[in-house]
This record gives structure tokens, C-alpha cells and sequence, in this order.
């Protein structure tokens, strides 16, 4: 019988994770499948229970149950518990173990496979919500010079600044006219429905790279805006979705899969 692993989430139709994973576990000769599990919105922990009871070894965990995979497991990594969220659940024996790989899956996107430093950049994470809470403590590892949240709501990027012991700034978006950011990463929820956070004009620096992590076919508002702007670079979410599912893979497997041509099949298929 081949390991079972599974993406939870609601919906979880359009999820490419059991073509990452699938890629994967070729790629490293592991026997294991990967599927979709759809999850009624009230019924998280019931279905993940019977994936379990059915010898499920791990789940990816989607939209909208992060925060209920947080409460499910018995243990926590330090992610997970600076994310408040859980996006990959592996079932031992007798615990059930929550991490979250999303802010390294951001993290190795920006350094290894668009070669940026984060070390000593100017940094401007976009929203206040789940998205942004799950990439701060990693993106803040890496040192960046400066780490500003920027949200329409400013209690909550204040909220959230001071979950993480100094070096977090929190504003409005207005408060950032007249400064300047190497890397602006969009973490609000905008783009999903083709709206764009209200940037003022002349926040990216010379060089400076937009990153969006929602991704999906064409551009998103956000990433026109900055091209717009003059910004050097643009980069969509794709390459965090694959450096996420890797990190799960390794937290699963204990094997580091080469992530660069499952990106560029991804990539292919969009076209
Ligand atoms: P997620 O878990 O995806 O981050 P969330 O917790 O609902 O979702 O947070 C959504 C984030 O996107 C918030 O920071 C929200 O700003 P507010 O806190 O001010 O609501 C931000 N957001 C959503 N739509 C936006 C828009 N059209 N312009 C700017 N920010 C937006």
C-alpha cells in the first residue's frame, strides 16, 4: 500500500498540490499518492479525522482551515505557532504534528529562484491577515533592513507588528508616500477579486521586486501597478505554492525534491 497524503481545503478543486506532490514522488522515487479532499465548512476536523482513521500519513491544509489545523494538532512547530496557522499536518503514531511552510516557501521563491536577497532590503509586506501573519517570522530571519505592514485596517497591522518583537513597523497605506522598498510583497486579498490596495505612487526603489502571492492567469492588479511604477521585477505566487509543497514534502519524507522543473512544468501548463 502506497503512504496517503492529501490538500484539505473547501474548495479544493482547482488545487495544483497533487500535481506538485505527484511530480515530486517521481522525481524521488517515493511510493505515495496525493489527492483532493473536500471538507465541508463545518466539518474540518471530522474529515481529516477520517482521513486519518483510513491511514492517511499527512495533509496540505487550504482555504478557509488554517487556523482549525492550528487547534487540531497535538504539536506545533515554531512556525506554526508565529503563523497562528497550519498548512501541513503529518500523522504519527500517536500525535499529530502542525507546521507551516508557506513563509519558507516565500522566502525560498524570493532568494533561491528570483536570486534576491532579503538580508539588509528594504521590506513592504502588503496586508494584515492570514497570508501576511504566515511569512513574517521567516521573512524576518533573513534580516531585512527594515519590515513595514502596511493595511487599510491599522489596528491590524498594528495588532500584528506587535506579535513579533521588534523590527516590524506597522502604517497606512498613505503614511508610505515619499519612501522607498526593494521588495513590496502583496499579502492582501485584493487581487482575488481584481482589486489592488491603494499604493501611493513612487514606493519602489530602483531594482525594487513586486511580488504578489496570489497567482493565476494573467496579471494580477497589483502586479500592473507596479509595472506601471517602473518596478524591475514582477513575480506572481506560483513559485511559492511549489517551494510550500516542498518544504511539506521534506516534513514528510525527509527528502528535499528539486523544485525548479515541477515551477517550470506549472509555469508551461499556464500558457
Ligand atoms: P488572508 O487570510 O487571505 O490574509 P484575511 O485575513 O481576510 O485574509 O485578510 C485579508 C487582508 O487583505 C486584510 O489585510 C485586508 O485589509 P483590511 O484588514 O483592511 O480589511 C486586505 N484586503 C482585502 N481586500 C483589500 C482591498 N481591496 N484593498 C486593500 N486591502 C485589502
Amino acid at each position: 500500500m502506497p503512504d496517503r497524503y492529501a490538500v484539505i481545503g473547501n474548495p479544493v478543486a482547482h488545487s495544483k498540490s497533487p500535481q506538485i506532490h505527484a511530480e515530486f514522488a517521481r522525481q524521488t522515487g517515493q511510493d505515495m499518492v496525493y489527492e483532493r479532499l473536500l471538507a465541508p465548512t463545518d466539518a474540518f476536523m471530522a474529515t481529516a479525522d477520517a482521513f486519518r482513521a483510513r491511514g492517511g500519513r499527512g495533509l496540505n491544509v487550504t482555504l478557509p482551515f488554517k487556523g482549525e489545523a492550528f487547534r487540531y494538532a497535538d504539536r506545533l512547530s515554531e512556525g506554526a505557532r508565529a503563523a497562528q496557522a497550519v498548512n501541513t499536518l503529518k500523522f504519527e503514531r500517536d500525535a499529530i504534528i502542525g507546521d507551516n511552510t508557506d513563509g519558507a516557501g516565500l522566502v525560498n521563491d524570493l532568494v533561491r529562484n528570483l536570486g534576491r536577497a532579503v538580508a539588509g532590503a528594504r521590506l513592504l509586506l502588503l496586508g494584515a491577515g492570514g497570508a501576511a501573519r504566515g511569512v513574517i517570522a521567516p521573512l524576518l530571519e533573513q534580516q531585512p533592513a527594515q519590515l513595514v505592514i502596511a493595511n487599510r485596517t491599522l489596528g491590524k497591522a498594528q495588532l500584528l507588528a506587535q506579535c513579533f518583537r521588534g523590527g516590524v513597523e506597522a502604517g497606512t497605506y498613505a503614511a508610505l508616500a515619499g519612501r522607498r522598498f526593494d521588495l513590496v510583497v502583496n499579502a492582501t486579498s485584493a487581487s482575488l477579486v481584481g482589486d489592488l490596495p491603494p499604493l501611493p505612487q513612487g514606493v519602489f526603489a530602483r531594482d525594487a521586486l513586486a511580488y504578489d502571492m496570489m497567482y493565476g492567469r494573467g496579471e494580477t492588479p497589483f502586479l500592473a501597478f507596479a509595472r506601471g511604477e517602473g518596478a524591475a521585477v514582477l513575480a506572481d505566487g506560483l513559485g511559492m505554492l511549489v517551494e510550500q509543497a516542498a518544504e511539506s514534502f521534506f516534513i514528510w519524507r525527509g527528502l528535499r525534491p528539486d523544485s525548479a522543473p515541477v515551477l517550470k512544468l506549472l509555469r508551461a501548463n499556464e500558457e
